[in-house]
């Protein structure tokens, strides 16, 4: 039998599918390529905001249509919807099959087998906060870059997120599975490796933290290059900014979410820091590693947020200049402490702020990259470019799409390249000295 997956949400719902297409083709399943193939269709859904689960809902619906054609398809949605909403998803969509919380992924292959056996509606959303899934090994989409998991869950509890609740407590892999896991990914060709957890720098297993787990890593002969997501920057020690900048293989590539740049906001949004410590640290990473791209998350319209205490977040943005920046409006999510509080902002200012933030950051990023224009950097060349057979499409280091002339020989491999333009948000180069 094939499983269509179809994933929405962060990096961690990439993983996840990955793991869970392990975790199914262990038992016989297959994955299909194509949807059209397939006999099980699963959702892994994100709830971050209310777009991203109206989406799924609306992806759901519009599939369903397909059971009609073929009654003996089964459609899933697993993932933090899923963990959100249990059994009442399938109030407002009796055609869901089943639905499997985040915890519950090694259950699926024996609910699927049951469903064929009996077709009543099943539901695993037990919240189990010591799964890691361990010895599970995930089956990696694509060629050059993999994300191993180092930790799962959150316990920050920033005053917006829905995260916490449906992704259950922080617990941190052991040291030796995630450095097995990095060394596997490099030996089967992907020398590009981002750690991922939601909150990496409270990483910390038997006494390894998390500037320990990048300097072993650091010491991985069959990978190239080291990123991580996400940093917390109440989190981000003077040690990991160290290590950082000392371990050749660590990119000079750091996502650090900014979320606000007022501090009564940010206070209010229990992020643990102030306006003034996140432009320090931000002014010690740029110390330590010149080269590096800082890209971060930011909300507009957090209840309460007054016009004045907005200009404090866009003249921080201004200010800090960051490379991309991902910018969303507020979305109350219920049962999160800030979708309690009374003083909600109009959608439209909402929508307004968030506008006035993307124009900004616009800007600044056009800039940025102008700024590589002249400089060599290395390049992990990926694929023939889109536009044009004869160009390839790669990434630098710090994490930017870059297009030169060259032979399809060289995907795979590393290369420098002078970078002579900038077009919207992709460099252009040519190979340096002609090779
Ligand atoms: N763990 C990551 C973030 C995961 S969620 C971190 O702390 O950096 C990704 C981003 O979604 C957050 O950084 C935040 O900017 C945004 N976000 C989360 N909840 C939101 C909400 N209720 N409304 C709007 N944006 C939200
Ligand atoms: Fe959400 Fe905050 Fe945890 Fe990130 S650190 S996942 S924003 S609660
Ligand atoms: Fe969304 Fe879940 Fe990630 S809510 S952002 S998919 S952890």
């Amino acid at each position: 039998m094939k499983v269509f997956l179809e994933t929405y949400g962060c990096q961690m719902n990439v993983a996840d599918s990955e793991l869970v297409a392990s975790i199914l083709t262990n038992t016989n399943f297959k994955i299909a390529e194509n949807i059209d193939e397939a006999d099980i269709i699963i959702f892994n859904t994100c709830s971050v905001r209310q777009h991203a689960e109206d989406r799924v809902i609306g992806r759901i619906n519009n599939e369903m249509a397909r059971k009609v054609k073929n009654k003996n398809l089964k459609i899933g949605v697993i993932g933090c919807m899923a963990q959100r909403l249990e059994e009442k998803l399938q109030e407002q969509n009796s055609s869901i099959d089943f639905i499997v919380g985040t915890d519950q992924y090694k259950k699926l292959p024996e609910i699927i087998f049951n469903l064929f056996e009996n077709p009543e509606f099943c539901s695993e959303t037990i919240v189990n906060n010591n799964e890691i899934y361990k010895d599970i090994y995930p089956i990696h989409k694509g060629r050059f870059n993999a994300f191993v998991t180092i930790m799962r869950g959150c316990n920050n509890f920033c005053s917006y997120c829905i995260v916490p609740y449906v992704r259950g407590r922080e617990r941190s892999r052991p040291v030796d599975d995630v450095l097995n896991d990095v060394q596997k990914v490099g030996e089967m060709g992907f020398k590009d490796v981002t750690l991922l957890g939601q909150n990496v720098n409270s990483y910390n297993y038997q006494d390894v933290n998390f500037a320990e787990l990048l300097r072993q890593t650091n010491k991985i002969k069959s990978i190239k290059r080291i990123r991580f997501i996400t940093s917390h920057p109440k989190d981000l020690s003077d040690e990991v900014i160290k290590v950082m900048a000392e371990s050749e293989k660590v990119c000079e590539h750091l996502h650090l979410a900014m979320q606000s740049g007022d501090n009564e906001i940010l206070q209010r949004m229990n992020r643990g820091y102030t306006a003034e410590h996140f432009y320090n640290i931000v002014q010690k990473l740029r110390k330590a590693m010149p080269e590096i791209a800082i890209t971060t998350d930011v909300i507009a319209g957090f209840p309460g947020e007054t016009e004045e205490q907005f200009q404090h977040t866009f003249d921080l943005m201004k200010k800090i200049e960051f490379d991309y920046a991902f910018t969303f409006k507020y979305s109350p999510r219920e049962g999160t402490k800030a979708a309690e509080f009374s003083n909600q902002i109009l959608e439209e200012t909402r929508l307004e702020r968030l506008k006035q933030l993307i124009n900004l950051q616009q800007d600044i990023t056009t800039k940025k990259y102008k700024e590589q224009i002249g400089k060599t950097k290395e390049i992990y060349v990926e694929k023939v470019s889109k536009k044009s057979d004869d160009e390839l499409s790669g990434k630098s280091r710090d994490f930017k799409i870059t297009v030169f002339k060259g032979d399809k020989s060289l995907i795979g491999k590393f290369i420098n390249v002078r970078i002579t333009d900038a077009i919207g948000w992709t460099l252009k180069g040519e190979i340096e000295n002609g090779k």
